[in-house]
């Protein structure tokens, strides 16, 4: 297909249980192996907004500058992975820990890769309850039906102010004309994101000088690919933006 000249290219998507992984290697030593960090768990309990506004994660792999001193610092994983954090009935288990203390009371290779793996976790197991979509999980449905119940605010780190308020429904168009409507909920992105998030990184709001969003862009994962190539559903879905657009496009390597 052609757009705007530009031919547009659609990644293949991995296997479900591994999209929205990140291999977080930018520090590997040989007793510590890289850590995947795993977006299918953390979504389930917390809003992206907690995570990318309030703790400061960067939305892109390894651009964080995470390693032991700012996680025994309690930055970043460390932030909730203190040992002491309560969420619900669950203690958050403690991040890497400074030389002379004890290791063997620290589960490293809960997060770092080693010989033998101690994750409580698994995707089958973590997601067989949740709804499906004809890719991976329904986290609409998951939420809308109570399945999951993310914490938007954690005490102590998210700083507390009042939101903006602002969460009209906007319509965005797209600039060719024979193409149909595009489906964009303002207020639901607000709801998980926040603010902050989009503006004015990902979208700049001035009103006259809008930003030009091309289907190509979005497909290299700018404006709504920013998120939508990486962890919420992917671009291949086109029809859950277009509703009447193409189906799905599997992209190469993958089978449907
Ligand atoms: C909650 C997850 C988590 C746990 C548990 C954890 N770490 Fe880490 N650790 C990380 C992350 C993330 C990095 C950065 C990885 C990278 O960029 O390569 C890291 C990096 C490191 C590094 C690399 C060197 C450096 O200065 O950053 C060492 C050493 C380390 N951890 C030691 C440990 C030890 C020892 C334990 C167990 C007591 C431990 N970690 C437990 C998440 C964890
Ligand atoms: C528990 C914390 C946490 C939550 C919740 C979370 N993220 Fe992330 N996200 C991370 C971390 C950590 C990284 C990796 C940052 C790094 O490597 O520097 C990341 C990376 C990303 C990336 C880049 C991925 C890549 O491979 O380049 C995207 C896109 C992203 N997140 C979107 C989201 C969206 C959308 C949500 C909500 C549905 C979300 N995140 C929820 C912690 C979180
Ligand atoms: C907003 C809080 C929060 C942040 C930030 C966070 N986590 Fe977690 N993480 C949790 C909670 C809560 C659990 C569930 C713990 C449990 O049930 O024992 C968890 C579970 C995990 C697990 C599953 C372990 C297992 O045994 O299956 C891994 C791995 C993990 N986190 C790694 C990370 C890494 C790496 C980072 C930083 C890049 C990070 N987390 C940042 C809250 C957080
Ligand atoms: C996450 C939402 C989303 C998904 C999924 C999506 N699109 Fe789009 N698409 C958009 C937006 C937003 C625009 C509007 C760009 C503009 O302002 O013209 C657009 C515009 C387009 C256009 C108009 C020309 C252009 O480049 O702007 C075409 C053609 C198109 N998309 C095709 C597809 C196809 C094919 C797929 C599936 C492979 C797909 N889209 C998936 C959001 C999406
Ligand atoms: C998922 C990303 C996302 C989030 C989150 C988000 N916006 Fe937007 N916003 C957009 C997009 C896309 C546009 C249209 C941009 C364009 O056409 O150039 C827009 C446009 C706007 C505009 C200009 C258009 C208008 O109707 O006046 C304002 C103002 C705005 N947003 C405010 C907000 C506020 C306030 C919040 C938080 C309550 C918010 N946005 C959250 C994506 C987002
Ligand atoms: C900051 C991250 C982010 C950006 C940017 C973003 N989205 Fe989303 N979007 C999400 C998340 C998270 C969901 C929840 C569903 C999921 O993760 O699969 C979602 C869900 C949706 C849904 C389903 C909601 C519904 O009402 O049915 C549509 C449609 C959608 N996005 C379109 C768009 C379009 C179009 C854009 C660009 C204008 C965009 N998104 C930009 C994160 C984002």
């Amino acid at each position: 297909m052609v757009v705007q000249a530009q031919q547009l290219y659609v990644q293949a998507v991995p296997p479900e249980d591994q999209f929205g992984d990140v291999t977080l290697d930018g520090h590997v030593t040989p007793n510590n192996g890289p850590v995947v960090f795993n977006h299918w768990l953390h979504r389930a309990k917390f809003t992206c907004r907690v995570c990318h506004v309030d703790i400061g994660f960067a939305m892109g792999a390894n651009r964080t500058g995470i390693d032991a001193k700012t996680n025994q610092e309690g930055y970043y994983c460390g932030a909730c992975h203190d040992g002491k954090r309560q969420f619900g009935n669950v203690t958050a288990f403690a991040s890497c820990q400074p030389d002379g203390v004890a290791k063997a009371n620290f589960t490293c290779s809960r997060c770092h890769a080693s010989s033998k793996t101690e994750r409580k976790y698994t995707y089958k197991e973590f997601t067989a309850k949740l709804p499906k979509a004809r890719y991976g999980i329904d986290w609409m449905a998951a939420e809308n039906t109570g399945f999951i119940k993310p914490i938007d605010v954690i005490d102590g780190i998210s700083i507390p102010k009042e939101r903006i308020k602002n969460r009209a429904e906007l319509s965005i168009h797209p600039q060719v004309q024979w193409f149909t409507g595009i489906h964009f909920s303002h207020e639901l992105h607000s709801k998980w994101n926040s603010c902050e998030l989009c503006h004015p990184e990902i979208f700049p709001t001035q009103k006259d000088a809008p930003a030009n969003i091309s289907m190509y862009q979005i497909a290299n994962g700018r404006f709504c690919g920013a998120c939508h190539v990486k962890v919420a559903f992917p671009v291949n879905g086109c029809n859950q933006c277009h509703a009447q657009g193409p189906m799905w496009v599997a992209g190469p390597g993958w089978v449907m």
